[in-house]
């Protein structure tokens, strides 16, 4: 072969390993396309409302379980990392380590964030109260939360101004009242210290969305308390933009008719609603009460997976229903482990990460309703 014959042979072959060269990733886009992966529940109700996930992230969250809040949510709460307790132990100490990482890992991650909680009467420690002066005591309240809203601003989209002020159960006659817990706060500052919670947070970063945020508001005696408690607040010109009904349900029983109910009472005050703690126990404890319902760990069934699967369905279909009014719906944790009701399997991902059939049943209830899913009205 002479040296012109070479080289064209040269060039040749150059050619086909340069066309099967850039052949492969046509291929390999080709495959990556057909294994696609469906959906996860963030981008099936991207449309709808935001769907989050409750933990203080990233902490000691494995890889695997950081990887699962990026695909499937695009909203955290902070389960307690920014509770008056841990964050702010004394007067004159912050301990800002683990909500400042949770900021920067949202952040990096492009996952909103909801604060939680201004003002509660648990997980708070007992020297915003000391000495009970009014003045002394209102000023300790400013102070927190002009300083966490505002160290947050911009950052952090909404929070729970106030968390859980109604007392539990209630009557005919409570239900015509407010009913408010008898709270450090309601001893020391009365009433009042609701829409001051507001006014503050409201100052400190104008922006942000202001929930009201309570459990079992949805029905009864303290739904109504919760409707007398909201026109006080907005007939005074308090700055709240939303109510958040909890959601910690138990399959033995879920109020579907009362939630349908409560969403379109807080729509028509001109309050958009949230679901902000949603988990379903499997015929384990409702409510949001701590220290109720720890389970036995005892492996869930079948139907146990079905029922649970179902309750989410019909849920779901009452929140698709009010998508308009519906900002957010968060689930209570990560997992089965990472919950509050460990033992009572009531979230979405069981202990290994794996999808339970109620993450299915969530995403067929938008992609497939069934006729009648969801609540009468
Ligand atoms: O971080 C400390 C740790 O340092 C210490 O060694 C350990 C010893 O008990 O406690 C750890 O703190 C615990 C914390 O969870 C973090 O795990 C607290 O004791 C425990 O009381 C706390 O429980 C939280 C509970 O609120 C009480 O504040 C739950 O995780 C949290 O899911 C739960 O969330 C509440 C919402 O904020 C409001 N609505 C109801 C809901 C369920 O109760």
């Amino acid at each position: 072969m002479n040296k012109r014959i070479l080289a064209l042979v040269g060039c040749a072959l150059l050619t086909s390993l340069t066309a099967s060269a850039l052949e492969q990733p046509d291929n390999k886009k080709k495959d990556d396309k057909s294994e696609k992966h469906a959906p996860t529940i963030k981008e099936v109700y991207q449309k709808h409302f935001l769907i989050g996930t409750a933990g203080d992230l990233p902490g000691n969250y494995s890889r695997e379980e950081l990887d699962l809040v990026k695909a499937n949510f695009n909203i955290v709460t902070p389960e307690n990392c920014m509770k008056p307790g841990p964050i702010h132990p004394r007067e004159d100490a912050w301990r800002f380590e683990r909500a400042d990482a949770l900021v920067k890992w949202c952040t990096d991650n492009h996952i909103a964030i909801h604060g939680h909680t201004l003002v509660w009467h648990s997980q708070t420690n007992d020297w915003f109260f000391r000495d009970g002066e009014k003045a002394a005591v209102t000023q300790r309240l400013k102070e927190h939360i002009t300083t966490l809203v505002g160290r947050y601003k911009g950052k952090i989209q909404g929070w729970d101004v106030v968390n859980e002020a109604i007392n539990d159960g209630g009557n005919a006659r409570t239900a015509k009242t407010e009913n408010l817990r008898n709270s450090p706060w309601l001893k020391t500052l009365g009433p009042d210290f609701i829409p001051l919670a507001f006014k503050f947070a409201h100052e400190a970063d104008p922006k942000a969305k202001l929930y009201y945020n309570d459990y079992n508001i949805e029905a009864g005696a303290k739904h109504e308390s919760s409707l007398v408690l909201l026109k006080r607040l907005i007939k005074n010109g308090v700055p709240i933009h939303g109510v958040g009904i909890q959601g910690h349900w138990s399959t033995s029983h879920v109020p579907y008719e009362a939630i349908d109910r409560a969403i379109s009472d807080y729509a028509a005050l001109g309050l958009k609603v949230s679901i902000t703690e949603l988990d379903v126990t499997i015929r384990g404890a409702s409510g949001g009460q701590f220290g109720r319902g720890r389970g036995q760990g005892t492996p869930p069934s079948a139907q146990d997976l079905k029922a649970q699967a179902d309750a989410y369905a019909r849920l779901f279909a009452i929140f698709i229903k009010h998508k308009d009014v519906v900002e957010r719906v968060t689930f209570w944790g990560l997992n089965d482990r990472r919950t509050w009701r460990v033992g009572q399997h009531p979230l979405l991902f069981d202990a290994n990460n794996q999808r339970k059939p109620a993450y299915g049943a969530i995403v067929e209830a938008l992609q497939h309703p069934r006729p009648g899913s969801g609540a009468p009205r």
